[in-house]
């Protein structure tokens, strides 16, 4: 049996092929076009094994599609890849239409086709999991009862009305053609191999060079924030036990504002990696707003409890450390992501 994975070098997909390899025998085809957010060295310690095989394209190369699937035929598809930063949305959101949409419209069609081809006794075991994020129901007001899986859909950003029209093209894949989909929507996920432009690893690294830790606006929005192997254990609840057409949302109950975040980060590494020049918390700098700021995401996961039995494992304190403590063993990781296109980026952003 084989699964693939698309966007499996980049944070969460890297995540997700080690904890698979790591609890499965059964073989992983890693489809990664290798954008700034993909990293091999992230599944550098799965060189030499069989089980997995890396394939470096695109998931709008519909032949490409085609001739993977027909030579590995997967089980499953699992779909990762996307342009994944909001900031990067606003900047340039052709990227985004580009991938999350048209790209996941031509891995539909080519997984439509596989699909229709498989004989009748496993066709019916087949799933397309399409990984998704909270992002797309839009901001809640500070009392508002977290997002379940009926709220309205309302994006605000570039990325997320992107990520919104790739669910609906899910959706209907599935109640016009049949194709077996599941679909999860995450809230914001932190731990190892995330890239540091978002905001958990961008303070951590920022910290450690002594530079400022650049906070939006007031700092007092509100994020759900769940360790990524918590993550992943939900996709492969989900693909494992999900109901087919069904969406799935997955958080961590860990409701923070992102200047508390920053002060935890900061805490940590006062205690871990002490700076001779005093309290990390004395970079905190607060920057311009990003414009059309969602103010609050919440998850309300009751149903991914209640149906399949996941909770998280991690609480925000046990995985905040783990976290920490992987950048600071990680150096030449993050030195060799930081010599690529990282740094025009930064510059772009924060001139
Ligand atoms: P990421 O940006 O770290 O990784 C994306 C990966 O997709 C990279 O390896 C990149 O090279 C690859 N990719 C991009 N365009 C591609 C294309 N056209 N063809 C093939 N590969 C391509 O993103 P992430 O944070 O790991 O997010 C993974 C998925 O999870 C995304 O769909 C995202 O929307 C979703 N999600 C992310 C979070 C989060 O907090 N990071 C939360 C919820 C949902
Ligand atoms: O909610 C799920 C989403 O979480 C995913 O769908 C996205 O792929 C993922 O990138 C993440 O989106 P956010 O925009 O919430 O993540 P980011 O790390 O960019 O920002 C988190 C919060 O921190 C957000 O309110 C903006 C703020 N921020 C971010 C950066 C990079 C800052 O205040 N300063 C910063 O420098």
């Amino acid at each position: 049996m084989t699964i693939l994975v698309t966007g499996g070098a980049g944070f969460i997909g890297s995540n997700f092929v080690l904890d698979w390899l790591a609890q499965s025998h059964e073989k992983v085809v890693t489809l990664d076009a290798l954008t700034y957010a993909g990293n091999r060295e992230n599944l550098a310690s799965l060189k030499g094994d069989e089980r997995h095989h890396f394939v470096h394209g695109d998931i709008g190369d519909r032949a490409l599609l085609d001739q993977l699937l027909a030579t590995h035929q997967p089980r499953a598809i699992l779909h990762f890849a996307a342009e994944s930063h909001v900031d990067r949305s606003i900047h340039g959101p052709g990227a985004f239409i580009k991938t999350n949409v048209e790209g996941t419209f031509t891995l539909l069609e080519a997984a439509r086709t596989y699909w229709s081809g498989l004989s009748e006794d496993i066709k019916g075991d087949f799933r397309f999991l399409h990984v998704s994020t909270d992002e797309v129901y839009g901001s809640l007001a500070p009392d508002a009862p977290a997002f379940t899986e009926t709220h309205p859909y309302e994006p605000n950003s570039p990325y997320s009305a992107s990520k919104a029209a790739s669910d609906h093209l899910v959706r209907a894949w599935h109640h016009t053609y049949g194709l077996p989909v599941l679909t999860t929507n995450c809230s914001n996920n932190y731990g190892p191999f995330h890239f540091p432009e978002k905001l958990i690893p961008l303070m951590i690294v920022n910290a450690l060079a002594g530079k400022p830790l650049p906070v939006y606006g007031d700092g007092q929005q509100i994020r759900d924030w769940l360790y990524v192997k918590d993550h992943c254990s939900a996709i492969r609840t989900v693909l494992a036990r999900g109901r087919v057409g069904e969406t799935y949302n997955v958080g961590g109950w860990n409701e923070k504002a992102n200047v508390d975040i920053v002060q935890t980060v900061c805490a940590l590494l006062d205690e871990l990696r002490p700076s001779a020049e005093g309290p990390y918390a004395r970079l905190i700098t607060y920057v311009k707003d990003r414009p059309g700021h969602d103010r609050r995401y919440a998850i309300d996961a009751r149903k991914i409890e209640r149906e399949l039995g996941w909770r998280p494992a991690e609480t925000f304190e046990t995985g905040i450390r783990k976290t920490v403590q992987w950048y600071l063993d990680h150096p030449d990781w993050v030195a060799r992501v930081q010599s690529g296109a990282y740094r025009d980026w930064i510059e772009t952003q924060y001139a």
